[in-house]
């Protein structure tokens, strides 16, 4: 899909095969900002007689599609309904453009002008929900479709957010990043989706080297499990060993700054699928668990979008990959084993197998020394009991970066939620052997995960994404924390 900006068009003699033009409300009253008024009175007042009629409510999400109305270029005029002006926030606006991309899909329409400059009072955050919206209402793996229907069906090709007046240089950033923000998430769902016999430790680790291939200041590494033994990461080890394939670690690095600034480090549970192991899973959405590589798919994504983006900063990411099986050379529950930090853990829990892998990777990003550490794991179902499938939780030892990535989470409509994770929940990780257990108990699930990767933090600033709620809903990967993680970044590199 090509997404444009089109400054001072005239909504009549667009030539576009459709135009898209906002309904609004107020005191249960349907009204036309000045581009419908413009519309309107083209037509000799063919929209007013509809709205006036009450055929057309103006509510938030509701479409008409007229056609060929007298005086107006575009065969076919959508209207959109947008509810009250005042009360139109990031999430209208994203539910807006799905509803608007669902109609226009359905029909033959290959561009489309989109007049909907002026829902938000942020011209920048408007344009991003516009996009995002049309991205995650076209997205659909159909690889493995022997008849691609969705490609088939659709012709949209061209989707122009067309003004009267004119986007100034913040929009034109603001549709390049937001270009290169959903092309993030679709690699990363696209990685999410696929089915874990095909994307496996060995094939994600080839679709990073294409993007280190691909991107000029992408350099990439990677650490085999002989490596990793010679590192003494004896906590990832445990998981990897009990798969036929090998386990990988995945170290990417990007230079959008001078090479002296200290990278911001991304740190994403690549868990290809996760049986559980020894403590094996239930069958029941078994098949769910490929998704447990979502937290590396979109780190991946991420660092994608900022080399688009060509982002100011510089990036170390890394992905842990491994497969959670049960075999003869898996863990058992109560192994202990020595991670490269030197803690021993006593594995009571083979299925709290993401803290084993992140642990010696976040031990081992302390080597880049890192500005910050940003962690994304599908980690604890937990998490889906606290938050649901709405908000990632972030659990962090600093408060500013808390802060900052609440403020992101809101610009960008990828929201987080803060939980505490302070020493009277670590208690909950003690061993009688060890000198941490890998599970905590009923209680608190998603803060005792976050303490137990803390206990590998405490050399940097660092946060702790839980995104076991977020990053798939119906079988279907979001493309979360991309949205997040990248807007995090890009106010980060202009600070
Ligand atoms: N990948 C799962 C967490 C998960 C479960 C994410 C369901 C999304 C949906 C993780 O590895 C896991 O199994 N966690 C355990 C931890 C427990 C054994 C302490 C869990 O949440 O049950
Ligand atoms: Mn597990
Ligand atoms: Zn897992």
């Amino acid at each position: 899909m090509k997404y444009s900006l089109a400054s001072k068009v005239n909504p009549i003699t667009d030539k576009k095969d459709c135009i898209v033009i906002p309904v609004f409300t107020k005191d249960k009253k349907t009204i036309l900002n000045e581009t419908g008024k413009l519309v309107d009175k083209a037509c000799s007042q063919a929209i007013q007689l509809i709205l006036d009629n009450g055929d057309f409510s103006g509510e938030a999400e509701k479409t008409l599609m007229l056609y060929n109305l007298k005086g107006i270029a575009a065969p076919r005029v959508l209207l959109v309904g947008c509810g009250e002006k005042d009360k139109v926030d990031i999430k209208t606006t994203n539910k807006i453009s799905q509803a608007v991309c669902q109609v226009v899909r359905s029909t033959k329409v290959k561009k489309a002008g989109v007049y909907l400059s002026d829902l938000l009072p942020s011209n920048t955050q408007n344009i991003t929900q516009i996009i995002m919206g049309f991205a995650e209402t076209l997205y659909q793996l159909e690889d493995y479709k022997s008849i691609k229907e969705n490609g088939k069906k659709t012709v949209l090709s061209k989707v122009c957010l067309s003004s009267t007046s004119s986007f100034d240089g913040a929009s034109k950033q603001a549709l390049k990043n937001s270009i290169a923000i959903v092309q993030g998430m679709e690699l990363s769902s696209n990685l999410a989706n696929y089915p874990a016999n095909i994307c496996t430790p060995k094939f994600i680790a080839q679709e990073a080297t294409k993007i280190s291939k691909h991107y000029d200041d992408i350099t990439l590494k990677v650490l085999e499990e002989k490596d990793m033994e010679k590192l003494g990461m004896g906590a990832f080890l445990s998981v990897s060993k009990g798969s036929d394939e090998p386990g990988k670690m995945v170290i990417l690095q990007y230079y959008g700054a001078n090479k002296s600034q200290p990278p911001v480090a991304l740190v994403g549970k690549g868990v290809t699928f996760d049986t559980g192991g020894i403590s094996l899973k239930p069958g029941m959405n078994m098949d769910e668990m490929k998704f447990d590589m979502s937290g590396a798919a979109s780190m991946l994504g991420t660092l994608k979008a900022c080399a688009e983006m060509k982002l100011n900063i510089n990036l170390v990411v890394i992905l842990a990959l491994a497969e959670n099986m049960p075999s003869g050379r898996a863990s058992k529950p109560g192994d202990i084993v020595t991670s490269m930090q030197g803690t021993t853990i006593e594995v009571l829990n083979t299925d709290a197998e993401g803290r084993l892998v992140l642990c010696d990777a976040l031990t081992y990003v302390g080597k880049y020394k890192p500005e910050l550490v940003i962690d994304a794991a599908t980690l604890t179902g937990a998490c889906i009991v606290a938050l649901g499938h709405h908000i990632s939780a972030v659990l962090t030892n600093d408060d500013t970066l808390a802060e900052n990535l609440l403020e992101a989470g809101k610009d960008i409509n990828d929201p987080v939620w803060r939980l505490p994770m302070n020493d009277d929940y670590k208690k909950q990780l003690k061993s009688a052997f060890a000198d941490l257990g890998n599970i905590g108990g009923k209680a608190a699930g998603t803060i005792t995960a976050a303490c137990f990767l803390g206990e590998f933090t405490k050399n940097y600033k660092w946060a702790h994404l839980d995104i076991a709620g977020t990053a798939w809903s119906d079988k279907d990967s979001t493309g979360r924390p991309v949205p997040l993680l990248c807007q995090f970044l890009i106010n980060h590199a202009n600070k």
